[in-house]
């Protein structure tokens, strides 16, 4: 059980047990769609390891993991969502099936830009399985198969989400005081 709760939370969206819950449900639904031919979880560096290793430790099909890390940026116009990978998978995906594991989708570029280079693999299958969905602040569309939450234009934090690389080690998922 994590200490005393940091002073600029406002309020707490998903406590550790309906964290716990929620995943265990989405664990089951991922479970039963790979039961034949197991799952590749590919986690999105840093955000996303808590959700994985717990989504992972529920699931009861075969898995396997890998990690890729990406870095944001935007071009001298000031164009946002620009993506490029800084660590790249530990092994080839052809021919297997693979879930995308993301924190958050928000805008959707991340997403996007990671499904098209996966997709360029040949995978058998590609499909995206997120703890977050804000679907109010989307920009380009993703398809997204396994959602936890949906939550409101909000910016949160914990279970992996950061703010200035802090919080991430958090249980619970909060909102940030302005
Ligand atoms: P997208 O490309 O706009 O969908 O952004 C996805 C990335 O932005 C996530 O993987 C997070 O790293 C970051 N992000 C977006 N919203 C939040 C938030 O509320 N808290 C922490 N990180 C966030
Ligand atoms: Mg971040």
């Amino acid at each position: 059980m994590s200490s005393s709760q940091p002073p600029n939370i406002e309020r707490i969206l998903f406590s550790e047990e309906q964290i716990r819950q929620r995943i265990q449900e989405v664990a089951g639904e991922i479970s039963d769609k790979y039961r034949e031919r197991g799952v590749k979880l590919i986690g999105v560096l840093k955000g996303s390891v808590f959700f994985l290793t717990a989504l992972a430790r529920e699931i009861s099909a075969p898995v396997k993991i890998d990690f890729l890390a990406i870095s944001s940026f935007s071009n001298s116009m000031g164009t946002p969502g620009l993506v490029r990978i800084a660590k790249d998978l530990d092994e080839g995906i052809q021919g297997e099936d693979v879930l995308l594991v993301e924190d958050i989708v928000d805008t959707g570029f991340t997403s996007r830009y990671l499904l098209q280079t996966l997709a360029g693999r040949e995978p058998n299958s590609l499909a995206i399985c997120t703890l977050l969905d804000r679907t109010p602040r989307r920009i380009v569309q993703v398809p997204v198969e396994f959602r936890c939450f949906e939550i409101p234009d909000r910016f949160v934090i914990g279970f992996g989400l950061d703010h200035k690389q802090l919080y991430r080690n958090l249980g619970y998922i909060a909102v940030l005081k302005p």
